[in-house]
């Protein structure tokens, strides 16, 4: 690429909750966030990528005392799981921290405190349901009882699972505490409020700033057409989180100090790193990009309070959110029951992370369209992409240059042409990267595999092989194949890391994106040893066994516990 201005990019992916843990479904998104930080790597950009637990809520502070132990125990446990999988997956963070951090509650109270200053925040008391025996304030999710309309017992504080009504917890049936079983009082509270409606300006400049998906530049508008809300940034005590400076047992509300967790973790990363600088990244007009990547149910949280809390304080504002839509698998919502509720773990027990590396990149566009894990078409795709086309193509010319030409590559190239036209690809496929266009990019590299796989089966060197006086065009046919080879690991680098880490020994180069304009040539390579296996059904099968294995244990736990 003649790519001479090399950007500076700081990335992130949603924060996931410590309240559990890590399920297919959260690593579309840290799937696709990772391909293309890899790839700008790749490109000789520089980008950082930060992310962290987020750590704070009612749910947390719940589960904790049903474990018996402190927040501050379970979120530590829950990080240490959710490293291991994302390390496991090799989606590679420059830092992955947490919101309960010292840099997180620092920048939440300067941000609150600047927005404060600027008359932004709002107090004013509300009524809310209230338990009275465990003396805490119950959000619509925590209340339970008979629907309204069907008279379905048991049902959550703002629709009903049976009827699909929608009403308030107020219209329930016998409507009790999902935490004591108590019945809720009503009871006032004081709450603070963000005034969201002060940025209405601001948001439809960011809305139009051109680099948002349609759909949420859509989706924002129709907001900012219907009129912005106050956000009740107030938690009243107990609460697991940031106490907010100048009030009396109040607590930032989670979604406040979630985003800004972003900044906390690049903070903690410059505080580490010499040559990193918070402000360059962060300050009003900066001339770095800012990226989030977020699933399609936090648009609101990234689009709106968060661009006007960050400009309130005077920090920059994001150049754009990326979001994407939900996984299901086999068409239908990841199901606990179908054990196709899977979690990361369990995959990672069963499956190499790459298969499912590669097969979310051919399924992922720039759109916010749910994706779905067809487990049948994921088994054919792996197979006949990654092992039929890509890896047979070494196999079958890495054996010749082995045995009969000691690891050497010909001295010339035979077929410049053939060459060339796999490297003038590289303009399209990182075009395709760039724009999240990572199915076409895929289609665009398999329609090269197809065309080595051609010229190998053409050729037929294992014909040529037999016959003595041939060595020359059996040493310069397998040369070019595996100089095809190498050019497809290149493009697939962002995708496939580990099995571009072992390929990059096979042949004794860096697979660089530059190397793409150099082949190799008279280059001594190692011994072939199989990239990758083939998915046999089996494994798929032991995996949604293992999966229902794990619900189970998890409501035994959970009955155990209350
Ligand atoms: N903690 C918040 C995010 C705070 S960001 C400042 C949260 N956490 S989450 O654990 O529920 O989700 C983390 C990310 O994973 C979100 O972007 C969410 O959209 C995404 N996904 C969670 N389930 C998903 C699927 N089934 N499919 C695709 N993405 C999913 O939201
Ligand atoms: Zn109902």
């Amino acid at each position: 690429m003649t790519n001479t201005t090399f950007r500076e990019i700081l990335v992130t992916s949603a924060l996931p909750y410590a309240n559990g843990s890590i399920h297919l479904g959260h690593m579309l998104e840290y799937i696709q966030t990772d391909i293309w930080v890899r790839f700008q790597r790749h490109i000789g950009n520089t980008c950082h990528y930060v992310c962290a637990d987020d750590a704070h809520g009612t749910a947390i502070m719940l589960r904790a005392e049903q474990e018996g132990i402190t927040p501050e125990q379970l979120i530590a446990n829950v990080q240490a799981e959710h490293e291991k999988d994302f390390s496991n997956f090799s989606v590679s963070f420059d830092n992955f921290y947490s919101t309960h951090s010292p840099e997180n509650r620092e920048f939440s109270e300067y941000i609150y405190n600047a927005c404060e200053a600027k008359g932004h925040i709002a107090s004013r008391t509300i009524t809310q349901a209230f338990d009275p025996e465990k003396q805490l304030f119950l959000a619509d999710r925590f209340i339970k009882g008979t629907c309204p309309k069907c008279k379905t017992e048991d049902q959550y504080g703002d629709n009903c699972e049976n009827c699909g009504a929608t009403y308030s917890p107020a219209d329930l049936i016998n409507p009790k505490s999902a935490i004591s079983g108590a019945t809720p009082v009503q009871k006032d509270s004081t709450h603070l409020f963000f005034k969201l409606p002060d940025f209405e300006a601001l948001l439809k400049d960011w809305t139009r700033s051109g680099s948002l998906q349609s759909e949420i530049a859509n989706k924002l508008a129709e907001w900012l057409d219907s009129g912005l809300q106050e956000w009740d940034i107030s938690r009243d005590a107990p609460y697991f989180g940031f106490e907010i400076p100048g009030q009396e047992d109040k607590f930032f509300y989670v979604w406040l100090d979630a985003p800004i967790g972003y900044m906390a973790s690049f903070k903690n990363l410059c505080d580490r790193t010499a040559e990193l600088d918070f402000d360059h990244y962060w300050q009003k007009n900066s001339s770095t990009e800012l990226y989030h990547f977020i699933g399609k149910d936090i648009i609101n949280f990234h689009g709106l309070f968060w661009p006007a809390m960050l400009s309130a304080a005077e920090f920059r504002t994001p150049t754009a959110v990326y979001a994407h839509g939900f996984l299901t698998v086999n068409g239908q919502k990841m199901s606990k029951s179908r054990g196709t509720f899977i979690k990361a773990g369990t995959y990672l027990r069963h499956l190499n992370p790459e298969y499912l590396r590669y097969y979310f990149a051919a399924k992922l566009n720039n759109k916010v369209d749910d994706l779905d894990l067809n487990l049948e078409d994921f088994v054919q795709r792996v197979n006949s992409d990654l092992v039929g086309k890509v890896v047979n193509i070494a196999s079958r010319s890495a054996g010749f240059i082995s045995k009969k030409f000691e690891g050497q590559l010909s001295a010339v190239i035979s077929e410049p042409e053939l060459l060339q036209a796999f490297s003038d690809q590289q303009q399209v496929i990182a075009e395709y990267y760039e724009n999240r266009e990572f199915g076409k990019a895929i289609k665009s590299i398999m329609a090269l595999a197809d065309q080595a796989n051609q010229y190998i089966a053409d050729k037929e060197p294992w014909v040529l092989a037999k016959q003595e006086g041939n060595e020359q065009q059996v040493q310069d046919i397998c040369s070019t194949g595996l100089n095809m080879f190498r050019m497809l690991m290149i493009y697939l680098k962002p995708v496939l890391p580990t099995m571009c880490d072992d390929a990059s020994k096979f042949l004794n180069d860096e697979l660089s994106w530059q190397g793409l304009n150099t082949p190799l040539i008279g280059h001594g390579i190692e011994k072939f040893k199989p990239l990758m296996t083939r998915i046999e059904g089996l494994q798929i099968e032991s995996m949604l066994d293992d999966s229902k294995v794990e619900v189970a244990k998890e409501l035994a736990l959970k009955a155990k516990l209350s």
